[in-house]
């Protein structure tokens, strides 16, 4: 059974899910929280989720924006004392990156590399190709030679620019998308119209080549659940990995976005057996965008926190102790920024609370969940 511990107690998932439905208190769980709102963050205080991955020798991180960052020192504070690695939510993204052909503005990048660099945080690279948040002009661009020409550049420039930098980069974002009727589960996209599949290879020698020390992932969405939706991107997922690793293609790594959804219960157990066949192949495994979506449960906070951290708790039970995995990134780290808040807005309009800490950037139950997993993997590394 999955627990979420602290310092001082336990919290069953069992408790966990009785404060959710209103009723049980679990003294063990709220240790380690952060209590009240104060000017200072509760992530001042130890332990941090930072420590407690790396005593088990997986890293914790989150995604960020530099706005964020640079306008609100309280969070930047938050951000550096609990993660070990920093992901740019937006600032790699070609949309971000290109405001024209033959231009690139680094600045929002260089400025996050930099900020993790001076708080000693590992960055990860997301992302280089992608059907989403490109540059409008590249509609224009119809031929596949000029497609495969910008390409190339764009990786060998970008990635270039921050080689030996990067620990990862998601080289290839959300490729698989069954419901395009492509018999290969390839989604079809602006690089698929204008370059086949081939876009896929390309891109991994390209990355490869201007960062030899990166570890280059595939990062892929929606196949986290039992669903025959899930299933069905898995298999295509798994058919490509083996077409990839067949042809000598330098995929290094698998990324498990993990956008859970907070009022669907699961074991994960698909996802586990799959996980392991990914395994078997030789590849790392990242979770790369973990956080739970309360739309559907109920408004009252310390109910909806505790049923959004036994979906934390069940999550990281099954992942956390694969032996392949580096690592764990929540897409975003304080329900005062979150994309949800725009994208999976509830419709009582109550402010949505996904991730490990709350608004005032206090440690909530899905905090003491993600330690308490991490604590679990630590104390089996030691013994
Ligand atoms: O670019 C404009 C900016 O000029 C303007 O100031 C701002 C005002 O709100 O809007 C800006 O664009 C927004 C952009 O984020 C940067 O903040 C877009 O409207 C907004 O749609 C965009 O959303 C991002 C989304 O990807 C699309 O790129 C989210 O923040 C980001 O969390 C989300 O992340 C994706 C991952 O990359 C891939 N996996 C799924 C994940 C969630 O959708």
């Amino acid at each position: 059974m999955s627990a979420v511990a602290s310092t001082t107690g336990i919290c069953t998932r069992r408790e966990l899910l009785q404060l959710a439905a209103g009723g049980g208190l679990c003294a063990g769980a709220l240790a380690g929280l952060g209590g009240p709102a104060v000017a200072t963050s509760a992530a001042t205080v130890a332990p941090r989720l930072r420590d407690l991955a790396a005593a088990g020798g997986r890293f914790y991180g989150a995604a960020t924006g530099r706005r964020q960052l640079e306008a609100d020192p309280d969070f930047a504070r938050c951000f550096a004392a609990e993660c070990g690695l920093l992901v740019p939510e937006n600032e790699l993204k070609w949309r971000a990156l290109r405001p024209a052909p033959d231009q690139f503005d680094f600045s929002g990048a260089d400025w996050l590399v930099a900020f993790a660099r001076r708080q000693g945080l590992l960055v990860r690279g997301h992302t280089l190709v992608w059907h989403d948040a490109l540059a409008p002009w590249l509609q224009t661009v119809r031929r596949a030679r000029d497609a495969e020409q910008l390409l190339g550049a764009h990786i060998a420039a970008v990635v270039g620019r921050y080689a030996g930098q990067m620990h990862s980069w998601d080289v290839v974002n959300e490729v698989i998308n069954p419901e395009d009727g492509r018999a290969d589960g390839l989604r079809a996209s602006f690089w698929q119209a204008r370059l086949d599949s081939a876009y896929i290879e390309l891109a991994f020698h390209q990355a490869a080549a201007a960062d030899p020390a990166a570890r280059l992932v595939l990062n892929e969405t929606q196949i986290e659940y039992d669903d025959d939706a899930s299933a069905r991107r898995r298999d295509h997922l798994l058919a490509l990995l083996q077409r990839l690793l067949a042809k000598g293609v330098p995929v290094h790594a698998l990324g498990v976005q993990s956008h859970l959804v907070g009022h669907v219960a699961s074991d994960f157990h698909a996802l586990a057996d799959f996980l392991d066949e990914v395994e078997r192949l030789g590849l790392r495994l990242i979770v790369t965008e973990l956080d739970v979506r309360d739309w559907e449960l109920p408004a009252e906070p310390a109910a909806r926190d505790a049923a959004v951290a036994a979906v934390y708790a069940d999550y990281l039970a099954m992942m956390l102790p694969r032996p392949n995995l580096d690592g764990v990134v929540t897409w975003g780290l304080s329900d005062r920024y979150t994309w949800l808040s725009e994208y999976g807005a509830r419709a009582d309009g109550a402010p949505v609370r996904p991730l490990p800490f709350d608004h005032a950037c206090q440690r909530k139950l899905a905090w003491s969940a993600i330690s308490t997993a991490l604590q679990t993997v630590a104390n089996k590394t030691r013994t």
